[in-house]
């Protein structure tokens, strides 16, 4: 399967789509709809995109400041295409994009079933990471 990577800017509406798609809300019980996609991506600076044939069939979300840090916020591939190395080189072109692995530092807070996915890439856990959530 050949598949093109690329940075760019996607749509609310294709977004979505793909992130339903691949099961990325399973388990959030929280109301998520294809403008709140859209508003998070375009809130984004870094979007990492996989393409098969012109059809968005994974993609990285992502906060740089090009400088120190990256946060992946959002990681998902089509389950068709899952199991075949496309997350992986999703999160590595990140990397790339936001200035290398030997400037940036990489963080994301995993959902818990792809725990093993992060730790797979050589992502280590953090003692000393914080977050505050209060979200419903
Ligand atoms: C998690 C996800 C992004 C992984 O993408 P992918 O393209 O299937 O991953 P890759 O094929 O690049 O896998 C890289 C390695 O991680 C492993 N891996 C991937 N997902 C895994 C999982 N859920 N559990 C255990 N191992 C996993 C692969 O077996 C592979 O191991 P290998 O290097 O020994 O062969 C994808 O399964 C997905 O979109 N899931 C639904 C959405 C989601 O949960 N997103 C993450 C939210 S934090």
């Amino acid at each position: 399967m050949t598949i093109a990577y690329a940075v760019e800017r996607v749509g609310a509406e294709e977004a979505f789509d793909l992130l339903t798609r691949s099961g990325y809300f399973e388990g959030i019980t929280l109301k998520v709809d294809a403008a709140d996609v859209g508003q998070a991506f375009d809130g984004s600076n870094l979007v990492v995109t996989a393409r098969h044939d012109g059809l968005l069939v994974g993609v990285v979300r992502a906060l740089t400041d090009f400088s120190r840090h990256c946060f992946v916020a959002s990681v998902a591939v089509d389950p068709n295409c899952q199991g075949q190395g496309v997350g992986r080189q999703l999160i590595s072109r990140t990397h790339e994009a936001a200035g290398g692995a030997h400037r940036i530092v990489l963080f994301v807070h995993s959902a818990p079933w792809a725990t093993v996915f992060y730790e797979k890439l050589g992502m280590v856990r953090e003692p000393n990471s914080f977050s505050l959530n209060n979200v419903d």
